[in-house]
């Protein structure tokens, strides 16, 4: 992975950049959840890790949504922008950089890139004829569209289209790209996109790509030609160099790309995560333009799967839209978080439901994990005023604990590795539930009344405090707020959280004179009910609902539809890239 600065292996991690042309909803949270894990987890294994996220803002249907509520499209998108930062703030996630394709290093820079495509060759002028999707912002054929004429990624209506394009030469990378993806295993993931895209899209052959418009117009210019703005694709797909300095800046000339420091430190990089519905052009239009400018190919582009909810597609006609702002107040940031990552599989389809969420918080946290630390917590108060004596005494079933908590940390790697978040935090748990068990087979209140099992005491209540410092560790990429609140009232200092990772290798670290600090309740639990209630769950039936309102507890009425492709669509069986 990653260049070595040093000693520092480099770690370059990107969500897509999300449009804003609405607030944004629990599927568009669930990406950048899953690449915040993705940089947290780098972070705590030592790599010096950039995560970028950021919004994509020009195109036609920003323009069109700006239109209709009578604002000019950077108006608005400074609205949406200001959210989609709170949102991130409240769901703590920690990205380093964040870029607006409006941002005028970032437009330079795309006019230079394209520039010098078209002084090498490699995009020409011509005319484009076929449909344009406006959600999508994709260009279609007429064999790729469905039987009734729609667009074959959402199903909705498409815009004929006739009038003079640049193009660019796509189709001359394709054997290049075939190679290249057949070369590297690892460069699609999962596996069962790589063979769609390969099978699907680069197969049947590729035709060169409509990379500007004349009808549009918020968007970049083409440097040489103003009448054209930039297909907004082109633009987008940049932002991964452009905001490491690719293209940017102290450029030597006309037509010369500068490459700035942290591209070259950075650069490639190492995961791309995007929806599965935007892997094509990850994979075949990014890797184009980067084969064409002579630049590395990123390592892996990952496709993750789709968010329903209560088993709908969400929209907002549906009116069924999940607005992350609202889960986060009712249950808190760690709870989503959580769910999200232990629920969906990486990489497959998911669902949320009130109930599934319900029921993790309420087994996982609120019984597993928050039990633990506060039955914990309170008995080596009550035995031991908080700090427990020197002495110890060990029996048969400790090893067994330790050997299962010690060994834990290699396997959360050995899954991590693999982005399964899931298999990950299934591994923490099963070693949390057999840590509950540990107090019941010791029986502390029992070795308690004796005042022969003081050093028993010692030992039983110390591998639970042990236990739960380990578990602090390893939490930490997935949830933010447990961590910090297991080590203050376990007694350590939080701001050594960082830095700790290989100590949860070592079973048995934790410090003698330690003194426990109770404190709240670090999860509540909640009541379906009320929070059925509350959030206005959709009927069985999973007719429409008024999801706002409801007492503030969630407001989706503002909120977007699920993407620009309104619903749960699958990629495959959708035509070529364009043109
Ligand atoms: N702007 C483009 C991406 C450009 S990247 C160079 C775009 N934006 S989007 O806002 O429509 O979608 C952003 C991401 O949100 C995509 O990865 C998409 O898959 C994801 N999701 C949108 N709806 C989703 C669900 N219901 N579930 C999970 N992820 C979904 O596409």
């Amino acid at each position: 992975m990653g260049q070595t600065q040093g000693q520092r292996k480099t770690f370059y991690v990107t969500t897509p950049i999300y449009y804003p042309s609405d607030k944004l909803h629990i599927g568009n949270a669930y990406c950048t959840v899953a690449t915040d894990t993705i940089a947290r987890y780098k972070r705590l294994r030592g790599y010096d890790v950039r995560f970028l996220t950021g919004t994509d803002e020009h195109g036609a249907k920003i323009e069109k949504v700006a239109r209709e509520k009578g604002m000019s499209p950077k108006e608005y998108v400074d609205i949406i922008v200001e959210g989609i930062l709170d949102l991130w703030r409240l769901m703590d996630i920690s990205n380093d950089q964040f870029i607006r394709t409006t941002d005028s290093y970032h437009e330079e820079a795309v006019q230079r890139i394209f520039a010098r495509l078209h002084d090498q060759g490699d995009i020409y002028k011509g005319e484009y004829e076929g449909w344009y999707c406006v959600p999508c912002e994709s260009f279609w054929t007429k064999t790729q569209l469905t039987e009734d004429g729609m667009c074959p990624d959402c199903a909705r209506g498409v815009e004929v289209t006739k009038e003079e394009s640049y193009f660019f030469r796509l189709s001359k990378y394709r054997d290049k790209l075939v190679k290249h993806i057949e070369d590297n295993p690892g460069f699609i993931q999962p596996e069962s996109r790589r063979n769609e895209m390969l099978n699907n899209f680069l197969k049947p052959g590729l035709e060169d790509l409509s990379v500007s418009r004349v009808s549009i117009d918020w968007g970049i210019r083409v440097p040489f030609d103003a009448r054209h703005v930039i297909y907004v694709w082109v633009d987008a797909l940049t932002n991964y160099a452009t905001q490491l300095g690719f293209g940017v800046g102290e450029a030597a000339g006309a037509g010369e790309l500068g490459a700035a420091e942290a591209y070259r430190k950075y650069w490639p990089a190492d995961i791309h995560v995007v929806g599965k519905e935007i892997v094509r052009f990850h994979t075949i239009i990014w890797p184009a333009i980067l084969l064409a400018l002579g630049e590395p190919l990123p390592k892996c582009v990952f496709g993750h799967g789709w968010l329903t909810h209560e088993g709908q597609k969400m929209s907002k006609s549906r009116g069924n839209v999940v607005d992350p702002e609202s889960l986060v107040a009712a249950f808190g940031v760690d709870a989503i978080r959580y769910f999200l990552l232990r629920d969906v599989t990486f990489g497959m389809d998911g669902d949320f439901s009130l109930k599934a969420l319900v029921g993790r918080v309420n087994a996982d946290l609120a019984n597993d994990l928050g039990n633990l630390l506060s039955r914990t917590v309170a008995m080596a108060e009550k035995y031991f005023g908080g700090a427990l004596p020197e002495e110890r005494e060990a029996e048969a079933v400790d090893a067994e604990l330790a050997e299962l908590v010690g060994s834990l940390c290699g396997r959360v790697e050995e899954s991590m590795d693999r982005l399964q978040f899931g298999n990950a935090l299934a591994e923490i748990w099963r070693a949390i539930s057999r840590t509950n068990k540990y107090i019941d087979e010791t029986m502390p209140w029992v070795l308690a009344r004796d005042s022969a099992k003081k050093a028993r005491l010692a030992t039983v209540l110390f591998n639970l405090l042990e236990s739960l410092r380990i578990y602090a560790i390893l939490v930490q990429p997935f949830i933010t707020r447990a961590p910090v609140s297991i080590y203050e009232q376990i007694g350590l200092e939080p701001s050594e959280l960082p830095g700790a990772w290989d100590s949860a290798k070592s079973w048995g670290a934790y410090p003698a004179g330690a003194k426990v600090a109770p404190g709240a309740i670090m999860f509540p639990r909640a009541d379906y009910e009320k929070m059925a209630e509350a959030f206005r769950v959709p009927d069985a039936a999973g007719g429409a609902v008024d999801a706002s309102g409801a007492g503030g507890a969630v407001d989706a009425s503002g909120a977007g539809d699920a993407s620009g492709a309104d619903g749960a669509v699958d990629a495959s069986g959708a035509g070529g890239a364009g043109a």
